[in-house]
């Protein structure tokens, strides 16, 4: 049996009355690749912000049952360790509007008050960039504003920006629904 990174067990949701995730039972395995399908509307993105505690952010919303990383619940975590573990790409590109391309991928390591040599930024930034198959578009310009790239490129910082602080999972909430077919190919090959 392959290991069970995430196991979400009679875990709920809501939104002051509203029951939006209901008993969802379900393990995920390590290393793999799984995709959550519905309506619009049926809780998806709730589930995952969920995962790695951003739902509680909301006012009013609640949750109850268990999300086990590792066997251990999220919950009895700290939240923000939690979120560095499980890191979150959402469906619009966020990138940091006043931080250079070099600058945004390396923020989760600042905002956290990670210290990290100039050697060791510099190398963490070129391979999450080319991890995100953006670095050959952005190597040279790498001290320009993050929002001077078109929008699929700004999703390709996003998800390099997550996958900077190495997470054990990566959260992807429909993250190619705004880019054209051509972004969306090269973040579905990354
Ligand atoms: N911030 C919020 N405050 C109150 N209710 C919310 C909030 N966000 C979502 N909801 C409600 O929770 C339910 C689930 O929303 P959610 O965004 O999780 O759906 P989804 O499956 O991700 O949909 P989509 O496919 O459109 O992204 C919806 O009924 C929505 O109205
Ligand atoms: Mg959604």
């Amino acid at each position: 049996m392959e290991s069970t990174i995430i196991s979400s067990q009679n875990f709920n949701a809501y939104f002051g009355d509203n029951h939006v995730v209901k008993n969802v039972n379900m393990d995920i395995p390590k290393n793999n690749v799984i995709a959550v399908m519905g309506p619009s509307g049926c809780g998806k993105t709730t589930f995952l912000r969920c995962i790695n505690r951003m739902h509680e952010l909301i006012p009013g919303a609640t949750s109850d049952g268990k999300i086990l990383l590792h066997n251990e619940d999220v919950y009895s975590l700290n939240s923000i360790l939690v979120r560095l573990k499980i890191g979150m790409v959402f469906q619009r590109p966020n990138p940091f509007p006043n931080l250079s391309i070099y600058d945004n991928v390396i923020a989760g390591y600042k905002l956290n008050g990670l210290k990290l040599s100039k050697a060791e930024r510099d190398t963490i930034v070129e391979s999450s960039l080319k991890k995100a198959a953006l670095w050959n578009e952005v190597k040279d310009t790498l001290h320009r504003k993050g929002t001077f790239l078109s929008g699929g490129q700004q999703q390709r910082l996003c998800i390099a920006r997550a996958i900077a602080m190495e997470p054990e999972v990566l959260l992807l909430d429909e993250p190619t629904s705004a880019l054209d077919p051509i972004s969306t190919a090269s973040i579905e090959e990354l």
